[in-house]
């Protein structure tokens, strides 16, 4: 808890005391979202007390805060993941900050494989659902004042903010998927059986991030909206003319993240 507030308090000093409404996190190859941020202030995470460093590649490492869709929002650019070794407690530190902060939702994102067939690289998928094959972060004592011991994970992805979504992606002319994304710790991307045991349970993406950020804002009953980009496709069949690669990844991400960013635009204007 300290340790929440202490960093909270050390960007608090930095917003001239304006409250965020939107927390964004910005994926691998989708931080340029922080560029269309107007008048912007920029916090470096190696900066703020508690913070660990991000290692990840396509990923900077800074909140910026400033105006996004006529909000004050503030923006991660640049996650912490469980696979650079850091315990989960402080992969979900900054969104335990952006919550201390009063945030009134939570906006994810991240660069995914598709395991549906149906799927192309360069697609946005809403996700509806996830499945956490990750440690859970709520895992030790509870803290209270976040939210109850046994959180409820019924509707994990807010429904109204998935239906202005759709909405908006119609009038944008975006195509979008709607479905299911599971993270498993990385960082090996996976074997052919494993992208086929992911489709058999039900993942139409997978991916190694976002799911311990959803968890602590639904812990606090933050609505969450999420999205991923597809940036490859599953391969089940040995094929020998194909690798999986963390540029490839970031490139097809960057690629597709225009789209992405007029739907967050569009989706934090409409917000009360
Ligand atoms: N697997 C896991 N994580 C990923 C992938 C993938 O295929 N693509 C982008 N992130």
């Amino acid at each position: 808890m300290i340790e929440i507030n202490q960093a909270a308090e050390y960007i608090q000093s930095k917003l001239n005391n304006r409250i965020p409404t939107v927390g964004i996190v910005l994926g691998s190859g989708l931080g340029r979202l922080a560029d269309e941020i107007e008048n912007p202030t920029i916090i470096p995470y190696a900066d703020i007390p508690n913070f660990v460093k991000s290692t990840a590649i396509g990923h900077k490492g800074n909140f910026i805060a400033g105006m996004l869709g006529g909000k004050f929002v503030i923006a991660m650019q640049g996650r912490f993941h469980y696979y650079e070794g850091y315990p989960m407690n402080k992969v979900t530190l900054p969104i335990r900050v952006m919550i201390r902060l009063g945030i009134q939702a939570l906006f994810v994102s991240n660069a995914a494989g598709g395991v549906n067939f149906d799927y192309r690289v360069g697609d946005l998928m809403i996700i509806r659902d996830h499945i956490n094959l990750l440690p859970n972060p709520l895992i030790g004592p509870n803290l209270d004042e976040f939210g109850p011991r046994f959180p409820d994970m019924t509707r994990p992805y807010d429904l109204n903010l998935i239906r202005r979504a759709e909405a908006i992606a119609k009038e944008l002319n975006i195509a979008l998927q709607k479905g299911v994304y599971l993270a498993s710790s990385g960082p090996t991307y996976e074997t052919p059986s494993e992208y086929k045991y992911f489709r058999l349970i039900g993942a139409d993406a997978v991916g190694m991030s976002t799911i311990p950020e959803v968890i602590v804002a639904r812990h606090a009953d933050v609505p969450v909206f999420g999205m991923s980009v597809i940036t490859n496709e599953a391969h089940d069949d040995y094929a020998e003319d194909f690798k999986n690669d963390g540029d490839d990844v970031v490139r097809a991400a960057n690629a597709a993240a225009d789209r992405m960013i007029a739907l967050f635009r569009r989706l934090i204007e409409q917000l009360n």
